[in-house]
């Protein structure tokens, strides 16, 4: 057994020889909540899709709760609840209906284990009242809380969310954050989450992956990343200049 959740081993992916992501190499153990910053184009989006088995990596590997995601790959989603950009719905269907689309894929659990595991989730991320309209009338930031239902649905170990908080407002995103912060704390639920906005970042992930240019440029706590400066944003930006 280990306890990295998350081992991102030398990872490249190279596109018309052009490397978007540059031999990345580190990982989250069990429990963190782990921010992954850097700017636009960066890579953090091609790096989730590699970890998420959408795209295959150039060269390294990535393994999920120690289960390689190319070799094994249905072993290794399992335990992977992810949105990567943006959630994916059925505009028409409401929003149990919508989760129970994807819990009768678990053969697991009975009808009605799944409609339980349904309230269940429901009832986790808020929607209790409106779990019955469809999704195509939910604001933005439900929908978010939907697609995280839809990530936690089949107890994954780890989430990954990829700049969950685009196009919420300020509302919307402390909404997202207390969220988060309930699933770390009643499920102990490991988190990696992307952003290109330091300040999401830095109020909820004690620990932090920089990248730049496809590189990892800084991994370690976001404490560390600020001593030295006078601000985190500060630090940031000296490590984007450097
Ligand atoms: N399929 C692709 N083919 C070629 N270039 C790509 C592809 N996907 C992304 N890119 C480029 O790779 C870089 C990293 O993109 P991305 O991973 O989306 O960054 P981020 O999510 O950090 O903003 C960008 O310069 C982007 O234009
Ligand atoms: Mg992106």
């Amino acid at each position: 057994m280990t306890n990295l959740v998350l081992d991102v081993q030398n990872v490249t992916k190279t596109v018309r020889g052009r490397k978007l992501v540059d031999s990345l190499r580190f990982s989250v153990p069990k429990g963190q909540i782990c921010g992954l910053l850097g700017p636009n184009g960066a890579g953090k989006t091609t790096l989730i899709r590699m970890i998420t088995g959408l795209i295959r990596p150039t060269s390294g590997s990535i393994a999920i709760g120690g289960t390689d995601v190319h070799t094994h790959r249905p072993e290794a989603l399992a335990k992977l609840g992810a949105i990567v950009e943006s959630p994916i719905f059925f505009p028409y269907l409401t929003g149990s209906g919508n989760l129970l689309n994807l819990a009768r894929l678990d053969a697991s659990l009975s009808p009605a284990e799944q409609k339980d595991r349904v309230r269940e989730v429901i009832a986790t991320v808020g929607l209790e009242g409106r779990e019955h309209d469809r999704v195509g009338t939910y604001s933005l930031g439900m929908k978010q809380r939907l697609g995280i239902a839809q990530a936690i649905l089949g107890r994954p170990e780890l989430i990954i969310l990829d700049e969950p908080a685009n196009g919420l407002d300020p509302m919307g995103i402390r909404e997202l954050r207390e969220l988060i912060q309930k699933l770390h704390d009643q499920s102990g639920l490991t988190f990696l989450i992307s952003s290109h906005l330091l300040d999401e970042i830095q109020k909820i992930c004690p620990q932090v992956v920089l990248m730049k240019e496809g590189r990892l440029v800084y991994h370690g706590t976001t404490d560390e990343l600020r001593s030295g400066s006078e601000s985190l944003e500060d630090a940031f930006v000296e490590r984007m200049l450097r």
